[in-house]
């Protein structure tokens, strides 16, 4: 089957959604993604950000679909034709599902662990206001403890769902789920039960913001402090694979290996995760590449920079001017009256 996305054409094997020929073609068609995460079944669908615009069904039957399409959960067509970043329409309505997420979403960047890669802020920066036109109070929730590893910080949840597929298809017991309906709905421990399963710790690695981090990392240090390398170790458990934070020789923080759209290559395990904290525990392979734009990437920007030329005599003369200038007497005119009175009234006195 052939589809085009924003005038890019490709070949793909019947079933494929429009989100994963998109991601097929890369860089800038691929729709940003909040809920699906192809390693997991059954998610998508939740939060509206990869909306796309089909101009053309498919060759027998080339209308074009009236409403926005959710590109994660609709299937290409042989024949369809999708704007994607090259839709207005597309555009407007992504800034409008941002602004939406927004709405509940504390600005607690400065103080939450996932910042510098957060998948809410690289949307924001793409897609955000820099107004707010909420005026009502923020949705808060009681702080709530499901175990010692995993941290649970309910306000910044969006409810993409993705931590409870984790749950569901790699730990033996979910515990967890999403309570309530509308904007009621929460993720919790139906009796504040511990998440201790062995691959439990993989929440934290789908969750695209800071409503659920790493205990034992927590307000350790801003991620782009930390140098990461691609390290393993033999495990009964899982593949072993995993990414290991340092600042300096120091293990901060063990993760999964995450691709280019910032899903995990494979799940590990929560011995790797939490318990493998000692350089002596991995074979260090090497520094860990990173294809998407982030924080983290910090000096090793593709693009070319511009030199920064510092004149420093000048910009100092120049200060200095405006400085003699803000001083002098000499510049001030003894003639000029405030209120009726002479600004020097010793000199016209
Ligand atoms: S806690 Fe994270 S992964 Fe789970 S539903 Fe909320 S945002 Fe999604
Ligand atoms: S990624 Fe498609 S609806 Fe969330």
């Amino acid at each position: 089957m052939k589809v085009t996305i924003d005038g890019h054409e490709i070949e793909v094997a019947p079933g494929t959604t429009i989100l994963q020929a998109a991601r097929m073609i890369g860089g800038e068609v691929v729709p940003p993604a909040m809920c699906y995460y192809s390693k997991l079944k059954g998610t998508g669908g939740k939060c509206r950000c990869c909306l796309v615009d089909v101009t053309k069904g498919s060759e027998a039957d080339p209308r074009p679909m009236p409403k926005l399409m959710a590109s994660c959960v609709t299937g290409c067509q042989d024949g369809m034709v999708v704007a994607s970043k090259a839709s207005e329409r597309v555009k407007e309505a992504r800034n409008a599902v941002t602004e939406f997420l927004l709405i509940n979403h504390p600005l607690d960047c400065p103080v939450c662990d996932q910042a510098g890669e957060c998948d809410l802020q690289n949307l924001s920066f793409e897609h955000g206001k820099l107004q707010q036109r909420f005026i009502e109070d923020k949705r808060t929730f009681e702080p709530e403890d499901i175990g010692d590893k995993i941290q649970l910080h309910m306000n910044r949840c969006i409810v993409c769902q993705r931590c409870v597929e984790v749950a569901d298809q790699l730990t033996d017991g979910r515990v967890h789920g999403v309570l309530n309906r509308g904007d009621h709905s929460q993720i919790s421990t139906c009796v504040s039960a511990a998440i201790d399963n062995e691959f439990s710790g993989n929440m934290i690695d789908v969750c695209p913001v800071g409503a659920l981090t790493d205990k034992t990392f927590r307000f350790k240090s801003r991620v782009w402090f930390n140098k990461p390398f691609d390290a393993h170790r033999d495990c009964d458990k899982c593949c072993g694979k995993t990414t290991v934070w340092m600042f300096g020789n120091e293990i901060q923080r063990v993760t999964a290996r995450k691709d280019e759209f910032h899903e995990v290559e494979e799940f590990i395990c929560n011995t790797c995760r939490f318990d493998k904290k000692d350089v002596a525990d991995w074979v260090i392979e090497g520094p860990r590449k990173f294809e998407k734009d982030s924080v983290i990437n910090q000096n090793k920007y593709f693009g070319k920079t511009d030199k920064v030329v510092i004149d420093t005599e000048k910009g100092i003369l120049q200060g200095r001017d405006i400085d003699r200038k803000k001083i002098s007497m000499a510049e001030i005119d003894y003639n000029e009256k405030i209120d009726g009175n002479p600004v020097n009234s010793k000199k016209n006195g």
